[in-house]
C-alpha cells in the first residue's frame, strides 16, 4: 500500500493507474472497523484500483468539541488498510484539502438536507457534500463506495453525482452503496461506539431491537413507529424515529410496494448514534 499525503502525489499515481485500471474510492475520516472494510472489500471485488482517504472533515462537525473528540487512529487504520490490500491511502492535511488561496464551491442539500439529520446537525450536510465533491475531484473515480448506515448522506450523495454529471460537471461515475455491517447484537457498527462504555454499548443494541419491532409491528406510519418506540428504554435518548420515503425522506403514513425507510438518532451517553432500516417492498 502506497501512503500519500498531498493532492499532488495522488493526482501524479492515480495518472499512470487510470490508463489501465478503473479507481474505485473508498472516502472515510478514519477510525476504521468492519463496515467500512466491507466498503473497501466491496471496491476491490469490483476489481477496481482502491483508493482509500481518511480526512476528518472540520466542516461538518457542528462543534469544536464533536470534531476534536472524533477518535483519530491513523496508525492502526494504515496497518489495516495495508493487511486489506489498499492499493493507495491517501490521507490529507486540511490545508491539502482546502488550500487558503483557492475557493471551493458551496453545495446547497436542498429539502432532503433540511429534514431528520439536517435538522438536528444544522451545517452538517452542507460541509459533508463539499469535502466529499472536492475528494471526488481530487481522485477522479469511475465508482465511489457508501455505506447505507447513512442513509441520508447517501441520498444526498447521490443526489450531488447525478446532477453534476448531469450539467457537464462531472465524468460520469457511479456511486455504490453497501449494506450495514452490525455487531452479533445488531448494534451498526461505528466509529463513535468507541466512545460507548460497556454499558452504554449494551443499551445501544435498543436502537437496532426498536428498528426490528417496527418492521414487524405492520403497514402503518402510527403502528410502526409506536412499536419501535415501545422497544427501547429509558437508557435511550430519541431524537427521531420516522418512516420515511427512502431518497425524498419525506414521512410515509404506509408503506409503499417498493418499501420505506425506518430511521432512528439517539443518545446514548453523550454519543450520538444513528442507523436505519429499509422495511416492507419487495427488499
Ligand atoms: P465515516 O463515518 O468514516 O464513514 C465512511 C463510510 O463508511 C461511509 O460511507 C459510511 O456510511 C460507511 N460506514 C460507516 N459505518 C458503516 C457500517 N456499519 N456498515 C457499512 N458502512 C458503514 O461518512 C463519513 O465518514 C463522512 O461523512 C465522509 C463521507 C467520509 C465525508 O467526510
Amino acid at each position: 500500500m502506497r501512503l500519500v499525503h498531498t493532492v499532488s502525489e495522488l493526482k501524479e499515481v492515480l495518472a499512470e493507474v487510470r490508463t489501465e485500471r478503473s479507481i474505485g474510492f473508498v472516502p472515510t475520516m478514519g477510525a476504521l472497523h468492519k463496515g467500512h472494510l466491507s466498503l473497501i472489500e466491496r471496491c476491490q471485488q469490483d476489481g477496481n484500483f482502491t483508493v482509500v482517504s481518511i480526512f476528518v472533515n472540520p466542516l461538518q462537525f457542528s462543534s469544536e468539541a464533536d470534531y476534536e473528540g472524533y477518535p483519530r487512529t491513523l496508525g492502526v487504520d494504515a496497518r489495516l488498510l495495508t493487511d486489506a490490500s489498499v492499493d493507495v491511502l491517501f490521507a490529507p492535511s486540511a490545508a491539502e484539502v482546502f488550500p487558503k488561496e483557492q475557493s471551493f464551491p458551496e453545495i446547497d442539500p436542498g429539502v432532503v438536507g433540511e429534514r431528520f439529520e439536517g435538522e438536528f446537525r444544522p451545517g452538517h450536510f452542507a460541509g459533508m457534500l463539499k469535502v466529499v465533491s472536492r475528494l471526488l475531484d481530487i481522485v477522479v473515480p469511475d465508482r465511489a463506495y457508501f455505506g447505507e448506515k447513512d442513509a441520508q448522506q447517501v441520498a444526498l450523495v447521490t443526489q450531488m453525482v447525478d446532477a453534476q454529471v448531469h450539467s457537464g460537471r462531472r465524468e460520469p461515475m457511479s456511486v455504490v452503496v453497501c449494506p450495514t455491517i452490525r455487531s452479533e447484537q445488531g448494534l451498526a457498527l461505528s466509529s463513535r461506539n468507541l466512545r460507548l462504555s460497556g454499558a452504554e454499548l449494551e443499551s445501544a443494541t435498543e436502537l437496532y431491537g426498536a428498528l426490528v419491532a417496527g418492521s414487524k409491528a405492520g403497514k402503518q406510519r402510527a403502528e410502526i413507529v409506536e412499536a419501535a418506540k415501545a422497544a427501547l428504554s429509558p437508557a435511550i435518548r430519541l431524537e427521531y424515529l420516522e418512516l420515511v420515503d427512502a431518497s425524498s425522506f419525506e414521512i410515509v403514513e404506509r408503506i409503499p410496494s417498493g418499501g420505506a425507510r425506518l430511521i432512528i438518532a439517539a443518545w446514548v451517553g453523550d454519543v450520538r448514534l444513528i442507523d436505519n432500516l429499509l422495511i416492507g417492498g419487495s427488499k
